[in-house]
C-alpha cells in the first residue's frame, strides 16, 4: 500500500438552494491509494468537524456501485476519470501526489442543488412512477423461470436493468436530457414478456413525464460515456421506436373505448 503525499481539492460549497455557492480549497496529506474517493472525503470531513467547521455534504449509501446514490462531478467528468465506475468505486490510485482535483455536484436544471454536493434527483422518481413497474402478478422465481425468453432478449433487458438511476447521464448531457435513464427503465420492462400488458401505456407515460422535466436528446452520446454501468445508447433507439408505435396504438385503443 502506498500513499498520496498531498492533494489539493477544490470543492463546491453551497449552504442551501438559494445560496450562490462558491469553491473552497482544501489540502489533503498522506491518503492511502487504496482509499475510495468517498473515503478520502470522509477523512476530510472528520478533519473539518475536528476543527469545528461544517462537513461537506455529499450523497452516498451502498458504496458498492449498486444504489446510484453517489453523484460527484470530478474534474468535469461525471463519476470521475475511470470509465464504467461509480464515484464510490473510484479509488485514489487513479490520482497521483500533487494532483489538484475539482469536485462539483451534478449540474443540471432538473437537479437543483440542496447543499454542497447534494442535488435533488426526484424528477427521475417521477419518470419511474409514471410507468417503471408492472402490475401483472408474476408469481415467484420458479414461475418466472418457466416463461421462455430468447437469450438475446433476456440479455438486452438485463443490460438495461443495470441502470442504478444515479443521473450521471443527465449531468453529462449538454442538454440535461434524461433519455438514457428513461430508455433503460423502459427497455428493461418493455423487452420482457412480463412487461407486455403495459408496454404502450408505459412508454408513452414515461417519455412524456421525462419531457416535463428534462432537456431533449440530440445524440451527443455523453450519457453512454458517463454511465457507470456502460449502458448503450441503443436503448434510446428502442424507446423511440416504442414511443412512436405507442402514439399510434394508444390512439386506436382510446377510439375503441
Ligand atoms: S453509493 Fe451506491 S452506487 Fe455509489
Amino acid at each position: 500500500m502506498s500513499h498520496l503525499e498531498n492533494l489539493t481539492l477544490t470543492i463546491w460549497r453551497q449552504s442551501g438552494p438559494d445560496d450562490a455557492g462558491h469553491f473552497e480549497r482544501y489540502r489533503i496529506e498522506s491518503i492511502s491509494d487504496e482509499a475510495s474517493f468517498l473515503e478520502m472525503l470522509d477523512v476530510l470531513n472528520e478533519r473539518l468537524i475536528d476543527e469545528g467547521k461544517e462537513a461537506i455534504v455529499f450523497d452516498h449509501d451502498c458504496r458498492e456501485g449498486i444504489c446510484g446514490t453517489c453523484s460527484l462531478m470530478i474534474d468535469g467528468q461525471a463519476h470521475g476519470p475511470q470509465r464504467g465506475t461509480a464515484t464510490c468505486q473510484l479509488h485514489m490510485r487513479k490520482f497521483k501526489s500533487g494532483d489538484e482535483i475539482i469536485v462539483e455536484p451534478w449540474r443540471a436544471t432538473a437537479f437543483p442543488i440542496i447543499k454542497d454536493l447534494m442535488v435533488d434527483r426526484s424528477p427521475l422518481d417521477r419518470i419511474v412512477e409514471a410507468g417503471g413497474f408492472i402490475t401483472a402478478p408474476t408469481g415467484g422465481a420458479p414461475d418466472a423461470n418457466i416463461i421462455p425468453v430468447p437469450k438475446p432478449v433476456a440479455d438486452a433487458a438485463m443490460d438495461a436493468a443495470e441502470c442504478i438511476g444515479c443521473g450521471a447521464c443527465v449531468a453529462a448531457c449538454p442538454n440535461g436530457a434524461a433519455n438514457l435513464f428513461t430508455a433503460a427503465k423502459v427497455s428493461h420492462l418493455n423487452l420482457l414478456p412480463q412487461g407486455q400488458p403495459e408496454r404502450w401505456s408505459r412508454v408513452e407515460a414515461m417519455v412524456e413525464t421525462m419531457d416535463e422535466y428534462f432537456g431533449s436528446c440530440t445524440n451527443h452520446g455523453e450519457c453512454e460515456a458517463a454511465c457507470p454501468k456502460s449502458i448503450s445508447i441503443d436503448v434510446i433507439a428502442l424507446m423511440h421506436r416504442d414511443y412512436r408505435k405507442a402514439k399510434f396504438k394508444n390512439r386506436k385503443l382510446i377510439s375503441q373505448i
